[in-house]
This record gives structure tokens, sequence and C-alpha cells, in this order.
């Protein structure tokens, strides 16, 4: 952090003394006015529900321009890492700050490939959850149920061990996710195959069978690995905040990851895209592109309080960079499949069309956000509905785990631990 030459003064209408407050320079994006000290010199909080206008900690991974709609993962483009860079390739980057060189990247391949496995007892944890419970709360209580399984030689103020603990975590969440997907189905789990690629892998562990041979198809493998990329991290948002906060206290790494997978689920953050699939497949059953219009209007209505699911975001005023490469990834996906003519595609490409031209979105700056297309993709891979959040989760895994350690590395590490505006009952005393 760069101190500026800039300073902010607070100053009070009912003449309490004003106080100056120092002014940090990032690298690039927005200032931030220092404000730990207000409470000392003032008796005050600051308030910002929502953390509309707080910085809640300093980070060197991710970068967003929400206004330019620009995506940076230490400060690479999101587009030149989805054209000229693996899902691994990302992870390495996220965790270590740089690219990897070839046996670098030779090394890592191997190293996060070889800790695929899960120990065999998780099975049994499974078969504790009914068979049709929602994936991400099977999820939640297997990432959870992993730090039964690697607490007692973690220790979290150890850099070698939280490195440990990012490849475990890396390598074994497509094996959770395919486990919840199989146990759902009622199909016998498939043991990794460490000489397939990582999307590969989960590829087979997902739709293989013991029963046959699984051969991967290139272009959804591709596209897979592309999904990864595009979610491996993207700042300060609702789950990596909340991996953050749960992880302040030094609990255990896998705790805080199972912390981040259900705040992952709502449907304002990683449930989104099932639930843009969902209005899809709702205005489908209505009749399809012909009731688009009728359908906007709800959207636009505020007592109906329908949203068009897919479109807007806090941080991006913009089109969201990876809404664009996804929308592509959507294009070869369908194409390789046979389903160009896909009702579903033709609708989300009308929706779009409206709603970049209506004055309703393009007054409150609502793009497209990568959920719009993210949940089509994935439904022509064959991944139900209600896994898309699970998939998201897999790829967000190492965003979670690269913030959780650079913050307990970073020297101003503290235990969070928010403010509030209290507007209860004055001191009473029971009758
Ligand atoms: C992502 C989201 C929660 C961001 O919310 P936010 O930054 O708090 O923005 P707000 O909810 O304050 O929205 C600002 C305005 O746009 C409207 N708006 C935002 N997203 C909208 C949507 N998807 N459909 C219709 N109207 C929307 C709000 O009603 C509000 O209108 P108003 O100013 O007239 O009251 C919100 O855009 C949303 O719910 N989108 C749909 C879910 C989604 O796709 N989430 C995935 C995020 S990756």
């Amino acid at each position: 952090m760069k101190l500026s030459d800039n300073k902010a003064t607070l100053s009070f209408s009912n003449g309490k003394a004003s106080v100056e407050l120092p002014v940090y320079e990032g690298t690039i994006g927005p200032d931030v006015i220092d404000i730990r000290k207000l409470y000392g010199q003032t008796g005050m909080f600051t308030y910002d529900p929502g953390f509309l206008s707080t910085a809640a900690c300093q980070s060197a991974i991710t970068y967003i321009d929400g206004d330019k709609g620009e995506l940076l993962y230490r400060g690479y483009p999101i587009e030149q890492l989805a054209e000229k860079c693996d899902y691994l390739d990302t992870c390495y980057l996220l965790l270590k700050g740089e690219l990897p060189n070839a046996q670098q990247r030779e090394d890592f391949h191997q190293l996060v490939l070889k800790h695929t496995m899960v120990n065999e007892q998780m099975q049994f944890f499974l078969r504790g959850f009914r068979r049709d419970a929602h994936p991400m709360a099977v999820l939640t209580g297997l990432v959870g149920g992993m730090s039964a399984f690697y607490h007692e030689n973690t220790d979290i103020h150890n850099p070698e061990h939280r490195d440990r603990a990012a490849i475990q975590l890396i390598a074994k969440m497509p094996t959770l996710v395919a486990m919840a997907y199989k146990y759902g189905k009622g199909e016998p789990y498939m043991y990794p195959q460490n000489n397939l690629s990582y999307a590969g892998n989960f590829m087979r562990m997902m739709f293989g069978t013991p029963c046959e041979e699984y051969k991967v198809n290139p272009v959804i493998e591709k596209a897979l690995d592309r999904i990864f990329i595009l979610h491996a991290d993207h700042e300060q948002n609702a789950s990596t905040s909340t991996v953050r906060l749960c992880g302040s206290s030094g609990t255990n790494p896998f705790a805080a990851i199972a912390a981040g997978v259900a705040c992952l689920w709502g449907p304002a953050h990683g449930g989104a895209n099932e639930a843009c699939l969902n209005m899809l497949e709702d205005i489908q059953k209505m009749g399809g592109v012909a009731k688009v219009g009728e359908f906007m209007e709800k959207v636009k209505d505020k007592n109906s309080g329908v949203r068009l699911m897919g479109f807007g975001h806090r941080v991006y005023k913009n089109y969201d960079p990876r809404a664009k490469l996804m929308q592509e990834t959507c294009n070869e996906v369908l194409a390789e499949l046979g389903l160009e003519n896909d009702p579903l595609f033709a609708l989300a490409k009308k929706l779009e069309q409206i709603a970049l031209e209506d004055d309703y979105f393009v007054q409150r700056k609502l793009y497209p956000n990568v959920d719009f297309y993210s949940g089509i993709v994935q439904r022509a891979i064959g991944i139900p509905v209600n896994l898309f959040t699970g998939i998201f989760a897999l790829a967000r895994t190492v965003g979670w785990i690269a913030q959780l350690n650079e913050m307990i590395a970073d020297p101003e590490y503290k235990i969070g631990r928010p403010r509030q505006l209290y507007t209860g009952s004055p001191r009473r005393d029971v009758p």
C-alpha cells in the first residue's frame, strides 16, 4: 500500500473537531481512505451495509474495472488467459502470482493430479444424505467434512501447510462434485484417472461408468476448462469475503472454504446460473420467444418481484468480459453437439438483444453477466441444472484459497469483526 500525498478531512456540523485521514493508493483502481483510527479519534463508526464503499482488505490477486468491463488475474486480462492458458496454469498464477514456466507447469499439473483421490471414508459420509438433496447442500457438508481428515496436520500459520491445503482443495473438489452427482443419480462413483487433464478427468468422473471406456470430447473438455478459468476468482465478492471472514478466526481452511460454498449457493451470487436457466425454461414453457416482450414487462414492473436473471452486477456496469467469452464457448459447444437451433439459446439471445436496447436496462447499466450463458453451455454438456453452482464452487475454490492464504500471510491481518449501529431498545429492566 502506498501512502498518497492526498489526505481526507472529515468535519462535523456539531462543532466537533475535524479529523485528518490518510489516503492510500493501489496500483490501479480507486484510492482508499484509511479509517482505522476513526473510532479512537471520534468515537464514531462508519456505516456501509453491503460494503458499497468499503475495501475490507488489500489484495494483489484480482482486479475488476466495472465501468470498463475489465477483469485481470494478477494483471493478466481474462481474455488472454482464456485463450492462451489452461485452468491449472490459471490456478498456479492465482496462487503464486506468476504464470509457470514449462518445468513449473509440468510439476504443478503432476502435483494436483496426484492428489485427486479423496479418503474412502467420504463415501460413507455421503450416504447420510438424502439422494435427492441439493448438490450444494451435499457439497457444503463434504467440503466441511474434509476438515475432519486434514485438521491435526494443518497449521494455517505455516506457509507450507497453507500451500498443501491449496493443492488438496483444488485437486479434490472435482472428485467431490462428481461424487455428489453420482450419489444423487444412484450410480457408482468413478475414481479419478490421472492421465487425463483436470477437466477431462472431471468429465470422466461425472459421465463415465465402470461398464465402458469413457472418451473425452476435446471441444467439451476445452469448454469446461474455460468455464473453470472464467470462474476462478473475482476479487472480494460475497463468498470470497465469507471465506476471508471465516478464515480470519484461524479456523481450518477446509471449514473456511465450506463457508464459501454455502455463501455461493444463493441466487444473488453463484446460484444465478441455475436461476437463469430455470427462468429460460419457464419462458419457454410460457411460449418461448413470442412471450419475451410480456416477460420483459414483468421484469420492469417493480411490484412483480421478477428480475432478469443473469443480468446486472454489483461491480460491472458494462458488459461482463466473462459473458463475451462464455457466449463464444456457447456457440462452439452447441455447434459440436449439433444443438445450434437450441430453443433456449435462441431465447437467451432474444432476451439479451431486447435488454441491451431497452431504456430500463440501459439507464441502470444492466448487462449480461457470466451466468447468462454459462447455464446454457452446462446444460448442453449434460450437467444437471442443480449442479451448476457446484461447478462454480469447484472453479472458485482456487480463488477462495488464494485469497485466504494471502490474508493469513498479510502482516496487517486481524480477525474480521464489523461494527454496528444499534437501533434496539435502550437498557431496561425485566419487570
Ligand atoms: C447482481 C445483483 C444482485 C446486483 O445488485 P445491486 O448491485 O445491489 O443492484 P441493485 O439491486 O441495487 O439494482 C440497481 C437497479 O437495477 C435493477 N436491477 C438490477 N438487476 C436487475 C435485473 N437482473 N433485472 C431487473 N432489474 C434489475 C434494480 O431493480 C434497481 O432498480 P432501481 O434503481 O429502479 O431500484 C442484481 O443485478 C441481480 O439481482 N441480478 C440478477 C441475479 C444475477 O444474475 N446475479 C449474478 C451476479 S454474478
